[in-house]
């Protein structure tokens, strides 16, 4: 139990806020870059801001914040020119560190453009994500995690914005015991649902939800670069690779850097689901970051008696997004009552906590990178190098993203793809996270 003090400090992310503190040393994902092909501007809420992401017709990404300085009127409506993103009510044109170059209803000898500047931030792109930092100079590096390494695949993007605090989706990442629970015994549950229903899923990439098979012991570790989970199942042992590997979590919001958890304010969270599928016969490689696809994933939700969609819970980025929603906006952390099998989520806030100090006293927190020679092919453990037959992990299967699970499941446009060419060859669900 946290008390409401408590609570607050480690959800709130606006400016300011010690949490937002610490999310604005890192590099977060905010859109797809494929998003600013198809139109060249988005508006962005990120850790409590109010932004535009624009590109401008000579290819140069900005991040501006949303209202131009003149009549505040928002620039999602701007249009991109040679040299930055003008506004569409009186002309004034800025670029993308912020400053005002024209404003063509003042005279021309007027120095006032040079006077005024919006605020901006820095973006880069990386295979198919674009990041952007919200926090103080020096700017860190992009970490360079291994698993944004893999050559020979193609990757795409899920994007979904769910509306809760970033926290109890985090949260979620450092409770095993729900995947047995929620993708598992609920999962069945759903199965019935839907055939009791007559609405037995009819989509050619959906499969029965394994067997429950019963966590028997979960551990977690502090490592350099997050927390590691571990877990025995009943009829395993420590010897297994859930236990003496396990998976990870990367500080301070990735599973295993192909889930991405990004504050976008206090009750809402961008999701961003990045995976890797390998290349097969006849695909071609994508060489522009903007040819990488990107896809929404829907909602869990109820139908207009209240009843539950249960269409939308048949496989597990549903099942975790309205375990997560129906918390509320940010969880009452001062009801809850913690049970043991809770310790994963004591040893995260812990943890959070410390990184919190870390940046009030002026430090670098966990995962932030500066001296290019250690921002080389990050390696993160996982279970998935060896393949994990106890808990149903397949090497090839969790490279490929699986079709399922945790990851954006039957909604991933290149699984979608790849399945419909192997037909029957589907790809089995991989575990929960
Ligand atoms: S409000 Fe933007 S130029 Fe006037
Ligand atoms: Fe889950």
């Amino acid at each position: 139990m946290l008390t409401v003090q408590q609570n607050e400090r480690l959800t709130h992310v606006g400016p300011g806020t010690p949490m937002g503190a610490l999310f604005r040393r890192y590099w977060l994902p905010i859109a797809g870059s494929a998003e600013l092909k198809a139109n060249p501007t988005k508006a962005v809420r990120l850790l409590g801001e109010d932004l535009v992401l624009y590109k401008d017709r000579s290819g140069t990404l900005g991040l501006l914040e949303a209202s131009c300085a003149h009549r505040r009127v928002h620039l999602l409506y701007g249009i991109p020119e040679d040299n930055g993103l003008r506004c569409p009510y009186h002309g004034w044109l800025y670029d993308s560190t912020g400053q005002c170059l024209e404003m063509p209803a003042e005279a021309p000898e007027s120095t006032f453009p040079s006077r005024v500047r919006i605020k901006a931030y820095p973006v880069q792109e990386r295979q198919g994500l674009v990041f952007a930092y919200l926090g103080p100079e020096p700017v860190p590096l992009l970490p360079d995690w291994a698993p944004w390494n893999r050559e020979n695949v193609r990757w795409d993007v899920g994007l979904a914005i769910v509306p809760c605090n970033w926290l109890q989706i985090m949260e979620n990442s450092m409770d095993p015991v729900h995947t047995e629970w929620l993708h598992r015994y609920f999962s069945r549950y759903v199965l019935q649902r839907l055939e009791e229903t007559g609405k037995r899923s009819k989509d050619e990439h959906w499969r029965p939800p394994p067997p429950v098979i019963p966590h028997v012991k979960i551990g977690f570790d502090v490592y350099e670069h997050g927390i590691i989970k571990r877990r025995v199942l009943e009829g395993g042992s420590e010897d297994d690779v859930s236990w003496r590997i396990g998976h990870p979590v990367v500080f301070p919001n990735m599973l295993s850097a192909g889930q991405i958890r990004v504050p976008v304010d206090d009750t809402h969270t961008l999701y961003v689901w990045y995976q890797a599928h390998p290349m097969e016969p006849g695909d071609e490689p994508q060489v522009a970051s903007d040819d990488v696809p990107v896809y929404r994933v829907p909602l869990p939700g109820v139908d207009e008696d209240g009843i539950p969609i249960w269409e939308l819970i048949d496989n597990n980025s549903g099942q975790d997004n309205f375990a997560w929603m129906t918390q509320g906006p940010i969880s009452p952390r001062h009801l809850e009552k913690l049970a043991e099998s809770d310790k994963g989520i004591i040893v995260y806030r812990r943890l959070l906590v410390e990184q919190m100090r870390v940046v009030e006293d002026g430090g670098d927190p966990m995962n932030v990178f500066r001296d290019p020679a250690k921002n080389k092919d990050l390696y993160i453990p996982n279970e998935a190098e060896e393949g994990d037959k106890t808990w149903g992990y397949r090497k090839e299967r969790t490279f490929k993203g699986g079709l399922s699970t945790g990851s954006s499941g039957k909604y991933s446009v290149i699984g979608r793809q790849q399945a419909s060419g192997q037909g029957a060859k589907v790809p089995e669900r991989t575990a929960g996270v």
